[in-house]
Protein backbone atom coordinates (compact mmCIF):
# COMPACT_ATOMS: atom_id res chain seq x y z
CA UNK A 1 0.00 0.00 0.00
CA UNK A 2 1.45 3.49 -0.57
CA UNK A 3 1.26 6.08 2.00
CA UNK A 4 -2.23 7.83 1.12
CA UNK A 5 -3.85 4.28 1.58
CA UNK A 6 -2.29 3.48 4.76
CA UNK A 7 -3.64 6.92 6.20
CA UNK A 8 -7.00 6.23 5.20
CA UNK A 9 -6.84 2.85 6.35
CA UNK A 10 -5.63 4.33 10.00
CA UNK A 11 -8.59 6.79 9.74
CA UNK A 12 -11.33 4.22 9.22
CA UNK A 13 -9.83 2.49 11.73
CA UNK A 14 -10.31 5.21 14.09
CA UNK A 15 -13.55 6.54 13.04
CA UNK A 16 -15.19 3.09 13.13
CA UNK A 17 -13.79 2.50 17.01
CA UNK A 18 -15.53 5.74 17.27
CA UNK A 19 -12.03 7.61 19.03
CA UNK A 20 -13.40 11.10 17.34
CA UNK A 21 -10.53 12.60 19.07
CA UNK A 22 -7.92 10.48 17.90
CA UNK A 23 -9.15 10.57 14.25
CA UNK A 24 -8.86 14.50 14.88
CA UNK A 25 -5.06 14.10 15.91
CA UNK A 26 -4.63 12.34 13.08
CA UNK A 27 -6.28 14.14 10.89
CA UNK A 28 -4.33 17.10 12.57
CA UNK A 29 -0.97 15.44 12.23
CA UNK A 30 -1.81 14.63 8.06
CA UNK A 31 -2.45 18.52 7.68
CA UNK A 32 1.00 19.05 8.54
CA UNK A 33 2.53 15.99 6.79
CA UNK A 34 1.19 17.40 3.55
CA UNK A 35 1.08 21.18 3.95
CA UNK A 36 4.09 21.66 1.53
CA UNK A 37 3.82 18.51 -0.62
CA UNK A 38 0.38 18.56 -1.13
CA UNK A 39 -1.14 21.94 0.13
CA UNK A 40 -4.71 21.29 -2.11
CA UNK A 41 -5.35 18.02 0.48
CA UNK A 42 -4.06 19.71 3.53
CA UNK A 43 -6.29 23.02 2.67
CA UNK A 44 -8.92 20.36 2.42
CA UNK A 45 -8.30 18.34 5.63
CA UNK A 46 -7.78 21.56 7.85
CA UNK A 47 -11.36 22.87 6.89
CA UNK A 48 -13.14 19.87 7.93
CA UNK A 49 -11.19 20.05 10.77
CA UNK A 50 -12.08 23.07 11.78
CA UNK A 51 -15.55 23.18 10.58
CA UNK A 52 -16.55 21.34 13.88
CA UNK A 53 -15.54 22.23 17.41
CA UNK A 54 -12.76 20.41 18.60
CA UNK A 55 -14.14 18.46 21.35
CA UNK A 56 -16.72 16.46 22.60
CA UNK A 57 -16.47 16.43 26.06
CA UNK A 58 -14.39 15.89 28.68
CA UNK A 59 -15.42 12.20 30.07
CA UNK A 60 -15.85 10.87 26.39
CA UNK A 61 -12.62 12.07 25.59
CA UNK A 62 -10.79 10.75 28.92
CA UNK A 63 -12.03 6.76 28.41
CA UNK A 64 -11.19 7.19 24.55
CA UNK A 65 -7.63 8.81 25.47
CA UNK A 66 -4.89 6.29 23.95
CA UNK A 67 -2.60 5.41 26.62
CA UNK A 68 0.53 5.30 23.68
CA UNK A 69 3.01 7.82 23.03
CA UNK A 70 1.29 10.20 21.36
CA UNK A 71 -0.07 11.53 24.43
CA UNK A 72 3.37 12.26 25.56
CA UNK A 73 4.35 15.45 26.06
CA UNK A 74 5.90 17.12 22.57
CA UNK A 75 9.28 17.74 22.29
CA UNK A 76 11.13 19.72 19.49
CA UNK A 77 12.75 17.01 17.23
CA UNK A 78 15.93 19.66 16.83
CA UNK A 79 16.76 19.84 20.68
CA UNK A 80 14.58 16.99 22.17
CA UNK A 81 13.70 19.32 24.77
CA UNK A 82 10.59 19.37 26.19
CA UNK A 83 8.34 22.48 24.54
CA UNK A 84 5.70 22.82 27.60
CA UNK A 85 6.54 23.08 30.49
CA UNK A 86 4.48 21.30 33.49
CA UNK A 87 3.50 21.88 36.12
CA UNK A 88 0.76 20.07 38.47
CA UNK A 89 -0.03 21.57 41.73
CA UNK A 90 -2.33 20.64 44.64
CA UNK A 91 -4.95 22.92 45.10
CA UNK A 92 -3.58 25.01 48.08
CA UNK A 93 -0.15 24.70 47.56
CA UNK A 94 0.72 27.57 45.12
CA UNK A 95 -1.56 30.92 46.51
CA UNK A 96 -0.56 33.99 44.50
CA UNK A 97 -0.84 37.31 46.78
CA UNK A 98 -3.78 39.47 44.49
CA UNK A 99 -5.91 42.41 44.60
CA UNK A 100 -9.17 42.38 45.49
CA UNK A 101 -9.94 43.16 42.10
CA UNK A 102 -7.94 40.32 40.47
CA UNK A 103 -9.25 38.16 43.37
CA UNK A 104 -12.72 39.30 42.29
CA UNK A 105 -12.00 38.39 38.30
CA UNK A 106 -10.19 35.05 38.82
CA UNK A 107 -12.65 33.66 41.22
CA UNK A 108 -15.46 33.92 38.88
CA UNK A 109 -13.13 32.17 36.18
CA UNK A 110 -12.72 29.55 38.55
CA UNK A 111 -16.34 29.64 39.46
CA UNK A 112 -17.63 29.29 35.75
CA UNK A 113 -15.86 26.48 35.45
CA UNK A 114 -17.15 24.93 38.48
CA UNK A 115 -20.90 25.88 37.69
CA UNK A 116 -20.60 25.41 34.21
CA UNK A 117 -24.06 24.04 34.11
CA UNK A 118 -26.14 27.10 34.98
CA UNK A 119 -24.12 29.42 32.52
CA UNK A 120 -25.00 26.98 29.35
CA UNK A 121 -28.85 26.65 30.77
CA UNK A 122 -28.80 30.18 29.84
CA UNK A 123 -27.29 29.97 26.45
CA UNK A 124 -23.84 31.50 28.03
CA UNK A 125 -20.33 29.40 27.80
CA UNK A 126 -17.40 29.82 30.62
CA UNK A 127 -14.74 31.74 29.67
CA UNK A 128 -12.25 29.91 27.52
CA UNK A 129 -9.16 32.53 27.20
CA UNK A 130 -7.82 35.37 28.75
CA UNK A 131 -5.16 37.46 27.83
CA UNK A 132 -2.87 38.44 31.35
CA UNK A 133 -0.64 41.47 31.15
CA UNK A 134 1.72 43.02 33.34
CA UNK A 135 5.51 43.48 34.35
CA UNK A 136 7.80 40.35 34.63
CA UNK A 137 7.53 38.99 38.44
CA UNK A 138 4.12 40.05 39.55
CA UNK A 139 2.74 36.63 39.20
CA UNK A 140 1.12 36.23 35.71
CA UNK A 141 2.87 32.44 35.60
CA UNK A 142 2.27 31.63 39.39
CA UNK A 143 -1.57 32.54 38.63
CA UNK A 144 -1.80 30.42 36.59
CA UNK A 145 -0.20 27.67 37.85
CA UNK A 146 -3.59 28.92 40.80
CA UNK A 147 -5.93 29.03 38.20
CA UNK A 148 -5.07 25.20 36.80
CA UNK A 149 -4.74 23.45 40.61
CA UNK A 150 -8.46 25.22 41.33
CA UNK A 151 -9.59 23.32 37.90
CA UNK A 152 -7.94 20.49 38.77
CA UNK A 153 -6.03 20.39 35.61
CA UNK A 154 -1.93 20.33 34.94
CA UNK A 155 -0.84 23.61 33.46
CA UNK A 156 1.97 23.24 30.55
CA UNK A 157 3.55 26.54 29.58
CA UNK A 158 4.50 27.10 26.35
CA UNK A 159 7.83 30.17 25.76
CA UNK A 160 6.93 31.30 22.39
CA UNK A 161 10.55 32.67 22.83
CA UNK A 162 11.60 29.14 22.92
CA UNK A 163 9.77 28.25 20.15
CA UNK A 164 10.71 31.01 18.02
CA UNK A 165 14.66 29.86 18.25
CA UNK A 166 13.65 27.04 17.29
CA UNK A 167 14.77 26.59 13.80
CA UNK A 168 13.32 28.37 11.40
CA UNK A 169 10.75 26.43 9.35
CA UNK A 170 10.42 24.34 12.59
CA UNK A 171 8.46 26.48 14.71
CA UNK A 172 5.24 26.45 13.24
CA UNK A 173 5.31 22.70 13.53
CA UNK A 174 6.51 22.92 17.01
CA UNK A 175 3.72 25.14 17.99
CA UNK A 176 1.05 23.08 16.30
CA UNK A 177 2.45 20.08 18.33
CA UNK A 178 1.94 21.46 21.41
CA UNK A 179 -1.24 23.13 20.46
CA UNK A 180 -2.66 19.48 19.75
CA UNK A 181 -1.30 18.37 22.45
CA UNK A 182 -2.48 21.14 25.00
CA UNK A 183 -6.03 20.54 22.87
CA UNK A 184 -6.19 16.89 23.32
CA UNK A 185 -6.33 16.94 27.55
CA UNK A 186 -7.72 18.86 29.88
CA UNK A 187 -5.20 21.38 31.04
CA UNK A 188 -4.62 24.71 31.22
CA UNK A 189 -2.22 26.00 28.61
CA UNK A 190 -0.28 29.30 29.14
CA UNK A 191 1.45 30.78 25.81
CA UNK A 192 4.18 32.58 27.46
CA UNK A 193 5.40 35.73 26.20
CA UNK A 194 3.40 36.32 23.42
CA UNK A 195 5.04 39.03 22.06
CA UNK A 196 7.85 37.10 21.01
CA UNK A 197 5.36 36.23 17.85
CA UNK A 198 3.79 39.53 17.28
CA UNK A 199 7.21 41.43 17.61
CA UNK A 200 9.45 39.54 15.28
CA UNK A 201 6.43 39.43 13.07
CA UNK A 202 6.63 43.04 12.38
CA UNK A 203 10.74 42.70 12.23
CA UNK A 204 10.63 40.02 9.27
CA UNK A 205 7.65 40.67 7.83
CA UNK A 206 8.54 38.66 4.87
CA UNK A 207 8.92 35.84 6.45
CA UNK A 208 5.73 33.31 5.77
CA UNK A 209 6.28 31.21 8.54
CA UNK A 210 5.93 34.05 11.35
CA UNK A 211 2.78 34.80 9.74
CA UNK A 212 1.50 31.57 9.91
CA UNK A 213 2.43 31.62 13.44
CA UNK A 214 -0.01 34.46 14.31
CA UNK A 215 -2.58 32.77 12.20
CA UNK A 216 -2.21 29.26 13.68
CA UNK A 217 -2.85 31.34 17.20
CA UNK A 218 -5.85 33.24 16.17
CA UNK A 219 -7.18 29.97 14.94
CA UNK A 220 -6.55 28.39 18.31
CA UNK A 221 -8.38 31.16 20.53
CA UNK A 222 -11.40 31.15 18.52
CA UNK A 223 -11.29 27.26 18.33
CA UNK A 224 -10.70 26.61 22.19
CA UNK A 225 -12.48 23.85 23.50
CA UNK A 226 -14.63 24.94 25.96
CA UNK A 227 -12.96 22.35 28.58
CA UNK A 228 -9.87 23.27 27.84
CA UNK A 229 -8.89 27.42 29.44
CA UNK A 230 -6.22 28.98 26.62
CA UNK A 231 -4.23 31.69 28.64
CA UNK A 232 -1.49 34.14 26.62
CA UNK A 233 1.03 36.45 28.98
CA UNK A 234 2.91 39.43 28.11
CA UNK A 235 4.50 42.69 29.32
CA UNK A 236 4.39 44.06 25.59
CA UNK A 237 0.88 44.64 24.98
CA UNK A 238 1.63 47.64 22.74
CA UNK A 239 3.33 44.46 20.75
CA UNK A 240 0.79 42.00 20.53
CA UNK A 241 -1.19 42.54 17.43
CA UNK A 242 -4.82 43.76 17.53
CA UNK A 243 -6.60 40.76 16.16
CA UNK A 244 -5.17 38.68 18.58
CA UNK A 245 -5.86 41.08 21.07
CA UNK A 246 -9.39 40.86 20.45
CA UNK A 247 -10.35 37.52 20.07
CA UNK A 248 -9.24 36.97 24.03
CA UNK A 249 -12.55 36.46 25.66
CA UNK A 250 -10.62 38.47 29.47
CA UNK A 251 -7.92 40.51 29.65
CA UNK A 252 -5.99 40.56 33.11
CA UNK A 253 -4.23 43.30 34.38
CA UNK A 254 -1.76 43.06 36.83
CA UNK A 255 -0.40 45.27 38.45
CA UNK A 256 2.88 46.41 40.64
CA UNK A 257 2.31 44.54 44.25
CA UNK A 258 0.19 47.43 46.61
CA UNK A 259 1.46 48.29 49.91
CA UNK A 260 -0.27 46.10 51.74
CA UNK A 261 0.99 43.46 49.34
CA UNK A 262 4.18 44.31 49.81
CA UNK A 263 4.16 44.08 53.65
CA UNK A 264 2.31 40.31 53.03
CA UNK A 265 4.91 39.36 50.25
CA UNK A 266 7.61 40.25 53.22
CA UNK A 267 6.07 38.30 55.58
CA UNK A 268 5.69 35.46 52.90
CA UNK A 269 9.31 35.50 51.87
CA UNK A 270 11.02 36.22 55.04
CA UNK A 271 9.44 33.33 56.35
CA UNK A 272 10.32 31.90 59.80
CA UNK A 273 12.87 35.15 60.25
CA UNK A 274 10.42 37.21 59.94
CA UNK A 275 10.96 36.94 63.35
CA UNK A 276 13.91 38.95 62.68
CA UNK A 277 13.30 40.82 60.39
CA UNK A 278 9.81 42.52 61.55
CA UNK A 279 10.92 45.87 63.34
CA UNK A 280 12.21 46.63 59.49
CA UNK A 281 9.05 46.11 58.13
CA UNK A 282 7.52 49.28 57.92
CA UNK A 283 11.02 50.64 56.69
CA UNK A 284 11.05 47.51 53.73
CA UNK A 285 7.74 48.35 52.68
CA UNK A 286 7.95 51.48 52.05
CA UNK A 287 11.32 50.89 50.43
CA UNK A 288 10.09 48.31 48.02
CA UNK A 289 7.32 50.67 46.72
CA UNK A 290 7.23 50.15 43.14
CA UNK A 291 9.18 46.87 42.98
CA UNK A 292 8.11 43.58 41.74
CA UNK A 293 7.16 40.23 43.80
CA UNK A 294 10.11 38.39 42.44
CA UNK A 295 12.12 41.54 43.75
CA UNK A 296 11.14 41.85 46.83
CA UNK A 297 11.39 37.85 47.25
CA UNK A 298 15.09 37.82 45.80
CA UNK A 299 15.79 39.77 48.58
CA UNK A 300 14.53 38.08 51.48
CA UNK A 301 16.02 34.98 50.41
CA UNK A 302 19.81 36.95 49.98
CA UNK A 303 18.95 37.92 53.79
CA UNK A 304 17.87 34.99 54.93
CA UNK A 305 21.00 33.19 53.06
CA UNK A 306 23.27 35.95 54.98
CA UNK A 307 21.39 35.33 58.55
CA UNK A 308 21.56 31.18 58.24
CA UNK A 309 25.50 31.55 57.76
CA UNK A 310 26.25 34.05 60.40
CA UNK A 311 27.91 36.28 57.55
CA UNK A 312 25.92 39.67 58.92
CA UNK A 313 23.11 40.59 60.67
CA UNK A 314 19.56 42.11 60.00
CA UNK A 315 20.53 45.54 61.15
CA UNK A 316 23.66 46.10 58.94
CA UNK A 317 21.57 43.99 56.08
CA UNK A 318 18.56 46.15 56.33
CA UNK A 319 20.85 49.50 56.14
CA UNK A 320 23.18 48.26 53.07
CA UNK A 321 20.28 47.38 51.71
CA UNK A 322 18.22 51.02 52.06
CA UNK A 323 21.49 52.51 50.86
CA UNK A 324 21.69 51.18 47.69
CA UNK A 325 17.57 51.71 46.94
CA UNK A 326 17.98 55.16 47.81
CA UNK A 327 18.91 56.25 44.41
CA UNK A 328 15.77 54.77 43.05
CA UNK A 329 13.78 56.44 45.24
CA UNK A 330 12.47 59.96 44.67
CA UNK A 331 13.06 62.77 47.58
CA UNK A 332 9.59 62.93 48.79
CA UNK A 333 9.04 59.43 49.62
CA UNK A 334 12.67 59.63 51.07
CA UNK A 335 11.79 61.62 53.92
CA UNK A 336 8.47 59.50 55.18
CA UNK A 337 11.25 56.44 55.06
CA UNK A 338 13.75 58.52 57.19
CA UNK A 339 11.01 59.23 59.61
CA UNK A 340 10.19 55.71 59.62
CA UNK A 341 13.42 54.68 60.46
CA UNK A 342 14.09 57.26 63.14
CA UNK A 343 11.05 55.55 64.64
CA UNK A 344 11.61 51.79 64.32
CA UNK A 345 15.83 51.58 64.31
CA UNK A 346 16.82 53.35 67.26
CA UNK A 347 19.61 54.65 64.76
CA UNK A 348 21.25 58.02 65.46
CA UNK A 349 19.98 61.17 62.99
CA UNK A 350 23.28 61.19 62.02
CA UNK A 351 22.83 57.40 60.90
CA UNK A 352 19.97 58.04 59.16
CA UNK A 353 21.27 61.01 57.26
CA UNK A 354 24.05 58.95 56.07
CA UNK A 355 21.60 56.18 54.58
CA UNK A 356 18.56 58.19 53.21
CA UNK A 357 20.42 61.58 52.03
CA UNK A 358 17.83 63.47 53.83
CA UNK A 359 19.19 66.13 56.15
CA UNK A 360 19.38 66.05 59.52
CA UNK A 361 17.65 68.81 60.32
CA UNK A 362 14.46 67.68 57.76
CA UNK A 363 14.65 64.54 59.88
CA UNK A 364 14.68 66.19 62.96
CA UNK A 365 11.56 69.02 61.33
CA UNK A 366 9.28 66.03 60.50
CA UNK A 367 9.83 64.18 63.93
CA UNK A 368 9.85 66.12 66.44
CA UNK A 369 7.29 68.56 64.49
CA UNK A 370 4.46 65.37 64.12
CA UNK A 371 2.06 65.15 67.04
CA UNK A 372 2.97 61.89 69.10
N1 LIG B 1 1.27 37.84 43.06
C1 LIG B 1 2.28 37.16 43.64
N2 LIG B 1 2.12 36.61 44.85
C2 LIG B 1 3.12 35.93 45.43
N3 LIG B 1 4.31 35.73 44.87
C3 LIG B 1 4.54 36.23 43.65
C4 LIG B 1 3.54 36.97 42.97
N4 LIG B 1 4.04 37.36 41.80
C5 LIG B 1 5.30 36.90 41.73
N5 LIG B 1 5.61 36.21 42.84
C6 LIG B 1 6.90 35.56 43.10
O1 LIG B 1 7.77 35.84 42.02
C7 LIG B 1 8.05 34.66 41.28
C8 LIG B 1 7.95 34.95 39.80
O2 LIG B 1 6.62 35.26 39.48
P1 LIG B 1 5.95 34.89 38.08
O3 LIG B 1 4.57 34.43 38.32
O4 LIG B 1 6.83 33.97 37.31
O5 LIG B 1 5.94 36.33 37.40
P2 LIG B 1 5.56 36.69 35.89
O6 LIG B 1 5.06 35.47 35.23
O7 LIG B 1 4.52 37.77 36.03
O8 LIG B 1 6.82 37.23 35.29
C9 LIG B 1 7.03 33.64 41.74
O9 LIG B 1 7.54 32.34 41.69
C10 LIG B 1 6.72 34.07 43.16
O10 LIG B 1 7.66 33.52 44.05
MG1 LIG C 1 6.09 34.42 33.75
Amino acid sequence: MNELEQNLVQIVRLAIAEQIDDVRLYVARLVRKYRVTNPELAEQLDMYLRSRPSRSNSVLRKSAAPKDSSHAVPVDDESRLSLLKAFRDEPGRVQPLLSSDLEELLGQLVQERKQAGKLIALGLRPTRSAMFVGEPGVGKTLTARWLASQLNVPLFVLDLTAVMSSLLGRSGTNLRAALDFAKSTPCVLLLDEIDAVAKRRSDDADIGELKRLVTVILQEVDEWPPDGLLLGATNHPELIDPALWRRFDLIVKFGMPEQDAVREALRLYLGPDYAVFGRWAEVLTQAFAGESFSDIEREAHRFRRALALGASDDKTLVEDFLRGRMTSIERSKRIPLAVQLSKDSGLSQHAISDITGVSRDTIRKHTTGSPS
